[in-house]
């Protein structure tokens, strides 16, 4: 069972001039068939190592390896932000049970719990740290650059508390995932002889979640890691299929850069009908955002591009956020997470006969009622001249898991080609990155700072 992608809602002739036609659709799919051929070619240089992780049988072994020498910690704790935290949140997030931090260990079938140190929110920082006994965790820090302040000021308060706790054993506990050649994390490793998994070279962070950034917590977690990857390795294979009717990432990339750039329609919501997929919203978000909001295009020029994505769960956010989508500007498309079987069914007891609000719903189940509610949310958006694409889950399995990452990466990769932009950089947040190396007195940023007062 695959992920499908529907596309109904997104064409004009089901939403009254709101959507787009076909005539309009047919050169934009055009320039994405060239796009792949280049795609291809780039795979052929080895220069999208990221299409190829799912065949890295290596690092995934080393992955194994050293997730088993930690069988029956109580707790895993993630240092890493951006792309080194997402993708293994927005896994822990679909395929773990949802109060699983709170479970006994026998109930958690002796997985550690997770933890993901993902900001510098002092209250956070400190209470995972007393929460987290140092002898019983597996303190994984994940840094592609290994600059990071965010993960480097973490990274200190691990190495000073496991040293002073644990003595001699003080590394024994670490894992870092880092580039397998520069860095100062990697050379840190080097000369400390710490544990490290690679973090391949060519690989950028927000496309990192098949690398072992995702895959060691993973197999520590106890999830199918081997149904991810064939997931991912299935869906590259119909996102590299050069008849574009048929393939899911080429229709994606075209109707979104073309709602973008010729319906004002910038927000992107990815709306997840189902608690399981929000983490995935998430994870969507960031590559979006860092890989096509972008100042220059490929020749150097001012061009400003970017859609807005946005996140949304539903039903919650039909009491927060539907009276804006259907009522307010013509400036968004939704791309709905929709969940065929959900890994329960929950029915509704039969009470209140004579209660109109109550009395329909008894005997039914909440599998009906979240389905209804998402059918009920489209349908009413498409009959406002609201256009959607819905992504359905067969179920919240790893194998969809790793299909929805390699769709979203190529989707991007292709949206890049659109927008004749590069997806793979992000030099605007280089700025917010010195301006606070020179805050917090870092050598040969001082003057970065000047006039900036904390
Ligand atoms: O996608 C990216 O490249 C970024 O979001 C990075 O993942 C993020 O800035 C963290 O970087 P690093 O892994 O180098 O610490």
């Amino acid at each position: 069972m695959s992920l499908t992608v529907n596309f109904g809602y997104a064409l004009s002739k089901k939403l009254a001039g709101h959507g787009i036609s076909n005539e309009m659709l047919k050169p934009a799919l055009e320039r994405t068939a060239k796009a792949l051929d280049h795609i291809r070619t780039e795979r052929g240089a080895n220069k999208l190592p990221y299409l190829d992780l799912p065949e890295d049988g290596k690092t995934k072994a080393a992955c194994k390896e050293l997730a088993d020498k930690y069988d029956g910690y109580e707790n895993f704790l993630l240092s890493g932000i951006g792309g080194s935290s997402l993708g293994p949140l927005a896994i822990f997030n679909a395929l773990g049970h949802p109060l699983h931090n709170m479970l006994s260990g026998a109930k958690r079938k002796n997985h550690p719990r997770f933890f993901a140190l993902d900001n510098v929110d002092p209250v956070q920082v400190d209470a995972l740290f007393n929460f987290c006994k140092p002898e019983k965790t597996v303190y994984n820090i994940i840094s592609k650059s290994g600059a990071t302040a965010e993960t480097a000021s973490a990274s200190l308060i691990i190495f000073d508390l496991l040293k002073k706790r644990m003595g001699n054993d003080w590394k024994k506990n670490i894992v870092c995932t880092t580039d397998p050649t520069s860095g100062d994390l990697r050379k840190l490793c080097n000369d400390e002889k710490l544990q490290t998994l690679p973090l391949h070279s060519g690989v950028g962070g927000r496309f990192s979640v098949l690398t072992p950034v995702g895959l060691f917590p993973s197999y520590c977690l106890g999830f199918d890691v081997d149904a991810m990857l064939a997931g991912a390795a299935e869906m590259r294979e119909r996102c590299l299929d050069s008849d574009v009717q048929k393939n899911p990432a080429a229709q994606m990339a075209a109707l979104l850069y073309l709602f973008d750039s010729t319906q004002h329609k910038k927000m992107h919501v990815m709306m997840a009908y189902a608690n399981g997929l929000y983490g995935m919203a998430d994870w969507f978000r960031q590559l979006w955002a860092e890989s096509l909001g972008k100042e220059l295009d490929n020749e150097g020029r001012v061009v400003n591009v970017g859609p807005t994505p946005l996140k949304a769960l539903g039903a919650t956010d039909q009491h927060s956020q539907v009276q804006l989508y259907i009522e307010g500007p013509y400036d968004k498309v939704f791309l709905f997470l929709e969940c065929k079987k959900f890994g329960k069914r929950v029915k509704l007891p039969e009470l209140y006969d004579n209660v109109s609000s109550l009395n329909y719903l008894g005997g039914q189940t909440m599998n009906k009622l979240i389905a209804a509610e998402f059918a009920a949310t489209r349908e009413a958006l498409a009959q406002r001249g609201r256009p959607s694409i819905t992504i359905t889950f067969p179920e919240i399995d790893a194998h969809a898991v790793g299909e929805f990452f390699m769709l979203w990466e190529m989707t991007t990769s292709l949206a890049g080609a659109l927008y004749r932009i590069n997806p793979y950089d992000q030099p605007g947040v280089e700025l917010g990155k010195q301006l606070t190396y020179g805050l917090m007195g870092r050598a040969g940023f001082e003057d970065k700072a000047k006039g900036i007062k904390v």
